[in-house]
């Protein structure tokens, strides 16, 4: 079954995950609907240990404190402290490089485990609809508005006109995710986010690390954010700066667009022709099918001299457009995502 508003299965596969997972519901900073409770936290013990009642920092402060009434006491305490303090500090910083050490492990093992999952069903074929659904889960973010963004509400936004076809991607993830979440629950935004940069390095694209943590809403993000094919150049810059994405980026980014079938070059191949076809502009031909390359919105980039620039860069230079897309792409799956607490 599919998931929409009226459709519980993908929605309640996100609450499942994000209730077991470890989300800090008195870490929250924004009002955001939050899952219920955590089940791994352990740069929170960090805070446990250093800060705690019963830590050797914090006794020896309140033995000090507790024998105001006998001054020689105290000073000798108060020396003991002074003298052990930057032997109690390094411990600490010890314990702390520990933990995070084995956070980051915790980390890279959960990353490598959903790559393997999204591997598994993420093929050249299926490519571009996945990093399709990267781009309307976080398209929603509004910067002014500080709301959307990548977090997982794709899953109940799949009825509106702009999704149209993006269930068929969501439904390949949705096995994906549930392998992992039977070993350890993900949220739906780093399962989309990850599965996004996976499927761009199956076409041969860049390889893109993305970082996990992401905290599914709850909710559908507002809606009208997502660009329309109809804009001309300034309605996309207008657009993509409320996301904080410059024109550099809206170009970047646009590049997508050569998975798939405007006509940008190979469909399964992700590379630089979507900006050597533009150039070309097979639009304004007659011959045979070139009419119907590319959307409204691609042509119009090319109209754009600010864009236009960055066409013809990315163009005569594959390596530039990968390094600008990696770093836009992950500019993107960051934007609006709360994260679970450290
Ligand atoms: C600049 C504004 C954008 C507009 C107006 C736009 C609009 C569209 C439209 C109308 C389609 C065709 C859907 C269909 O064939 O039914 C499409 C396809 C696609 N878009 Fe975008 N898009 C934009 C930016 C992006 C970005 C930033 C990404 C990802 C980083 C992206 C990724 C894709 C991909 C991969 C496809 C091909 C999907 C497929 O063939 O299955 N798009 N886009």
């Amino acid at each position: 079954m599919m998931a929409s508003p009226s459709s519980p299965t993908i929605p309640l596969t996100c609450c499942s995950s994000s209730s077991s997972s470890s989300f800090h519901p008195s870490s929250r900073r924004t009002k955001f609907e939050l899952p219920a409770k955590s089940q791994r936290s352990p740069p929170s013990l960090i805070t446990s240990r250093v800060g705690a009642p019963d830590s050797p920092l914090s006794s020896i402060a309140a033995d000090a404190a507790s024998s105001a009434g006998d001054r020689v006491s105290r000073r000798r305490k108060l020396i003991s402290v002074a003298a052990t303090l930057p032997f109690l500090l390094q411990l600490r910083g010890y314990v702390e490089e520990g933990i995070i050490a084995d956070a980051a492990e915790l980390d890279n093992d959960e990353y490598t485990m959903i790559k393997e999952e999204v591997r598994k069903v993420v093929s050249k074929a299926k490519a571009a609809g996945v990093l399709r659904l990267v781009f309307h889960d976080a398209g929603t973010f509004e910067m002014g508005e500080n709301s959307g963004g990548m977090n997982g509400s794709i899953v109940y936004e799949l009825e509106r006109p702009e999704n149209a076809g993006l269930k068929k991607p969501v439904k390949i993830l949705e096995k994906a995710k549930g392998e992992v979440d039977a070993r350890r629950p993900v949220s739906w935004a780093d399962m989309i986010a990850v599965a996004g940069a996976e499927a761009v390095s199956v076409c041969e694209g860049p390889i893109i690390p993305v970082v996990l943590g992401r905290l599914d809403s709850m909710k559908p993000d507002p809606e009208g954010r997502l660009p329309e094919e109809t804009l001309d150049a300034f309605g996309l810059k207008k657009c993509f700066q409320r996301k904080g994405l410059s024109t550099q980026e809206l170009v970047a980014l646009s590049g997508a667009h050569t998975l798939g079938s405007k006509g940008f070059g190979n469909p399964v191949v992700f590379d630089n022709s979507y900006y050597k076809v533009l150039l070309e502009k097979p639009w304004m031909s007659s011959a045979g099918m070139s009419g119907m390359i590319g959307l409204p919105s691609d042509r119009a980039l090319v109209e754009d001299d600010q864009c236009l620039r960055w066409i013809e860069k990315y163009a005569n230079d594959q390596n530039l457009f990968f390094k600008d897309f990696k770093n836009a792409y992950v500019k993107l799956v960051n934007s609006g995502a709360r994260w679970r607490s450290l």
